[in-house]
């Protein structure tokens, strides 16, 4: 066994720009559209392992045409945000969730796996270097795009004997261009976003490219994405850029707070798992959440499209929303099924109860308004 050099982020070589870009004011930003003045990267090869991680200006990738990434989608992604506060401190959260969950998608397609603490300290590097370009405006965060790619020169279809790992950030508001807005979603029956077996729960960059033209036909019809089904029963799975919760009245008055079990066909959203611990820990009496009803359970269970009409025609359907790291808690208004709407009710300022709850809660967690283990000092 030949011994291969891990990531090691104490080698890093630091080169400062000399030319900073000009900064948009929180409001004209569009979702990754700008991007900040720096980047890492960290090459690999198969012979020597890991090579030395640098942070320089960020500027284009030279890339052979027959690299690897541009023929067989050796790529995969993950999704972060840093907040800074008043203070000037700035903060990752959850980003050992992000280290794990790339380092399982790179099994899945056969790139190279790193510790992730290493690379977390190295983006921490990144994140400080550029702090200046994040932005402190309620719901707004540095989105933060760890990438691997496979960058062989070779046409076979093998494991990539060469890859590139790199981060680049990106100053960021909402993602829907509705802004903080509640979506439309269309479930769709046409197409399917994964199946089991499949690598719908890798972050793969696979999984995005085939979604957007069934989002471009939903869109047509006045829905921003899809809501993706599996199987016969039309069981739901998650919205592609969303994982989804639905909040029903049951008969004795409590409300049930359901969201899809992970298996391979929904990707493990850090959100999702945040908002679940969260109401599972209102739901044990551990933490108060304002806003969550006093007698609530949660549960990760099968869900069906019939569940939800059904639901709507008994006056049960209290809520849907969606969570990401995109995304954050978007509220859903709305989902086209079979040739009707599904009616959802959201509270005033457009979020139900339970999303603004969970949101407020993930939000100030995030900012370190709530200290909480879960923000990492950068
Ligand atoms: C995220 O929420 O970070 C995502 O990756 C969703 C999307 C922008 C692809």
């Amino acid at each position: 066994i030949i011994q291969m050099p891990d990531i090691d982020a104490s080698l890093v070589e630091v080169t400062k720009t000399n030319s900073p870009k000009d900064k948009l004011p929180p409001s004209k930003l569009r979702f990754g559209h700008t991007f900040t003045d720096h980047m890492l990267t960290i090459p690999w090869s198969s012979s020597s392992g890991w090579g030395t991680p640098e942070i320089k200006p960020y500027a284009k990738l030279e890339l052979d045409p027959s690299s690897t990434v541009f023929h067989y989608a050796f790529c995969l992604f993950e999704g972060m945000k840093a907040y800074r506060n008043e203070d000037g401190t700035v903060r990752l959260f959850r980003p050992d969730m992000n280290m794990a969950r790339m380092n399982r998608s790179a099994s899945r397609i056969a790139l190279p796996q790193f510790d992730g603490k290493q690379l977390e300290e190295l983006i921490k590097k990144l994140v400080v270097l550029d702090s200046e370009w994040i932005p402190k405006e309620k719901g707004y965060s540095l989105y933060i795009r760890p990438t691997l790619i496979g960058t062989q020169n070779a046409l076979g279809v093998n494991p990539s004997s060469d890859a590139l790992l790199f981060v680049i950030c990106s100053p960021v508001g909402p993602y829907y261009a509705s802004g903080f807005k509640p979506v439309q979603l269309l479930a769709t029956t046409k197409f399917v976003r994964a199946a089991p077996g499949g690598t719908g729960g890798y972050k793969l960059g696979a999984n995005y490219a085939p979604g957007v033209v069934p989002q471009a036909e939903a869109a047509k019809e006045g829905y921003s994405q899809n809501l993706w089904l599996l199987g016969e029963e039309h069981a739901l799975t998650e919205v592609g850029t969303m994982n989804l919760f639905v909040a029903f009245k049951k008969p004795d008055g409590s409300v049930e707070l359901v969201t899809p079990p992970l298996d391979d066909v929904v990707l493990p959203g850090v959100t999702r798992d945040s908002a679940l611990q969260l109401a599972r820990a209102h739901e044990s009496g551990e933490l108060v959440i304002p806003g969550l009803p006093e007698k609530m359970t949660v549960s990760e269970r099968k869900l069906i499209m019939a569940d939800l009409v059904e639901a709507e025609k008994n006056g049960t359907l209290l809520e849907v929303f969606g969570t990401g790291t995109a995304a954050i808690v978007s509220a859903v208004d709305k989902i086209g099924y079979e040739g009707r709407d599904i009616n959802i009710p959201t509270g005033p300022d457009g979020l139900g109860a339970i999303a603004k709850g969970i949101l407020d809660r993930i939000t100030a967690i995030q900012t370190g308004e709530i200290e909480h283990p879960w923000s990492v000092i950068a």
